[in-house]
């Protein structure tokens, strides 16, 4: 049966791929999107979180059989022309390490700060707990994620992919009716 998913605006047959395979090997070894991570595999260090539907989930225990339908954003679905006002505060306050873990940061900052754009600290570091980082970039994180709010406050121009997932789905429904 096909399965078709939006993968960062683009509707994708996913039909060719075993439907057990997790999303994250899916994006990785078949669809040549590698921004995602492995870590761990089974959920708990957050390297491989994506968006699944404008929402920030694990691609590790997700089967691309599942998702049918549904809207996945990855780090190279963030940014449109310009970088996403997370990319672009991660850059300033150069937050990366070894950055084998960031790519999952920021999607989960970037997610924090589309449902709440002037997070305290505590519900920073209560959205970002999922999110580990072996070379303990914490601290940096925290500054970046108060230096997008503010630029999100101050109005800066980016490319939405929350709002661009919800345009795509409105139109592959309205497909599906007609
Ligand atoms: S690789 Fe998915 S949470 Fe660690
Ligand atoms: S930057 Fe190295 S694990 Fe986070």
């Amino acid at each position: 049966m096909p399965v078709h998913v939006t993968i960062n605006g683009e509707l994708t047959d996913v039909s060719h791929i075993d439907p057990d395979t997790p999303l994250l090997w899916a994006l990785r070894d078949h669809l040549g999107l590698v921004g995602t991570k492995y870590g761990c595999g089974i959920a708990q260090c957050g390297a491989c979180t994506v968006w699944l539907d404008g929402d920030p989930v694990r691609a590790c225990q997700l089967p691309v059989g599942q998702l049918e339908g549904r809207s996945v954003t990855t780090v190279e679905g963030l940014a449109g022309d310009t970088l996403h006002p997370v990319q672009q505060a991660w850059v300033e306050h150069d937050v990366a390490q070894c950055g084998y873990c960031q790519a999952g940061q920021i999607m989960s900052a970037a997610a924090l700060l589309a449902r709440n754009p002037t997070p305290s600290d505590a519900e920073i570091d209560a959205a970002m707990a999922g999110n580990i980082c072996r070379c303990g970039t914490y601290l940096r994180i925290r500054k970046a994620i108060k230096s997008a709010s503010s630029s999100l406050q101050s109005g800066v121009a980016f490319f939405d992919p929350g709002e661009a997932t919800s345009a795509v789905n409105s139109m592959n429904e309205e497909g599906a009716r007609s």
